[in-house]
């Protein structure tokens, strides 16, 4: 049976998910017996569209390409526009929630309001969002779990790299004593670059030109983005209901070329850590630039990828080095959230 699914929000990543499906399709249903049917779409600026039995994805995106927005979509019987996000929530018949709106990370918004009224409403939901699992990660996962449906957000941290699916799945039966890693690109693109010789606001200059910052670099450049992945962590990793508040945060704008040149003349090098420890006072976290010896794998991740190491009393350390960002790796994120909500679908229809 197919697995219906409405968008919600149809920016670059929502468009890029759709092309991932278009040019998957015949795989996913060939080969692993998946097929991810796209029955709505619906966004504040672009406009909407609802037909039960699925949208035809080339129709999208031409009306889109052509016109910026979804209105040039064809009409066909049975075709529905101009719903609310919460209409589309309530009144399509899809399964899971795409949740992809522009949602301020510091509120969650309104990206928690979808996800509860998706729950309430019985639906499955997928986001890569980070607001919704850094501050209400314990409330919306109890709604989730007492309708009976699944909340994924593997995008939140690390795009397409795995970093919370790995610890959750393969790690299994470890204890994890620390989590360490690079979250950011920017800063880390920005410290690379700086080793190499360019001063603090050239280095952030060329990560904004990359597109690596956010719009408004400060989030980046302050630690707030590698935080918001930390308080994700150490919720759903560690189990830990970690708030903003207990964790302190420094960013890298205090790194002067001096400080640099000094971690070099030690063999280390600097970058902007996100940590936590478990301690027998309980998990410690923080957000702050740390020297790292050469020989830690975290020394070797350049540019704009991310890492992440967990540490383990069975297995030892286990570094995973990926993208942290990108259209077409965010798309992959809410791609393998898909699936395993198909084959969890799947295996409860038998
Ligand atoms: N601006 C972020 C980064 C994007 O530089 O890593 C992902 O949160």
């Amino acid at each position: 049976m197919a697995h219906k699914l409405a968008l919600i929000g149809f920016g670059g990543v929502g468009q890029g998910f759709v092309n991932i499906l278009r040019e998957k399709k015949v795989k996913l249903s060939e080969y692993h017996q998946i097929d991810l049917k796209v029955v709505s779409i619906s966004d504040l600026f672009k406009g909407s569209l609802y037909h039960p039995d699925g949208l035809c994805l080339d129709k999208v995106i031409k009306a889109v390409q052509e016109t910026g927005s979804l209105n040039a979509y064809p009409d066909e019987e049975g075709l529905i526009r101009n719903w609310s996000s919460k209409e589309t929530i309530e009144q399509t018949n899809a399964d899971s929630i795409i949740e992809m709106t522009f949602t301020d990370v510091q509120t969650g918004q309104p990206a928690i309001d979808h996800c509860q009224w998706a729950f309430l409403h019985k639906r499955n939901v997928v986001m890569t969002n980070k607001g919704p699992v850094a501050l209400a990660y314990e409330s919306l996962s109890n709604l989730a779990r007492q309708n009976g449906v699944q909340w994924l957000f593997e995008g939140a941290v690390m795009s397409g790299t795995p970093a919370l699916r790995l610890p959750q799945t393969t790690l299994t039966g470890n204890d994890i004593t620390e989590i360490k890693g690079i979250l950011n690109g920017t800063t880390n693109y920005m410290l690379m670059r700086m080793e190499e010789g360019l001063n603090y606001e050239e280095a952030l200059k060329e990560a904004q030109g990359l597109g690596y910052a956010e719009a408004d670099p400060t989030a980046d450049v302050e630690g707030h983005d590698v935080l918001y992945k930390i308080l994700i962590l150490a919720n759903v990793v560690l189990g830990v209901p970690l708030k903003r508040e207990e964790v302190a945060c420094q960013g890298i704008a205090s790194i002067s070329l001096a400080d640099l040149d000094r971690a070099k003349e030690l063999g280390k090098r600097w970058k902007l850590i996100g940590s936590l420890k478990q301690t027998e006072a309980g998990v410690m976290a923080t957000v702050k630039p740390e020297m790292v010896d050469l020989d830690d794998p975290l020394a070797g991740v350049t540019g704009a990828m991310n890492a992440i190491t967990y540490t383990c009393d069975l297995s030892g350390p286990i570094t995973l080095v990926g993208a942290g960002a990108g259209i077409k790796e965010t798309g992959f994120a809410v791609l393998i959230d898909l699936i395993a909500i198909s084959r969890h679908k799947k295996g409860m229809e038998g």
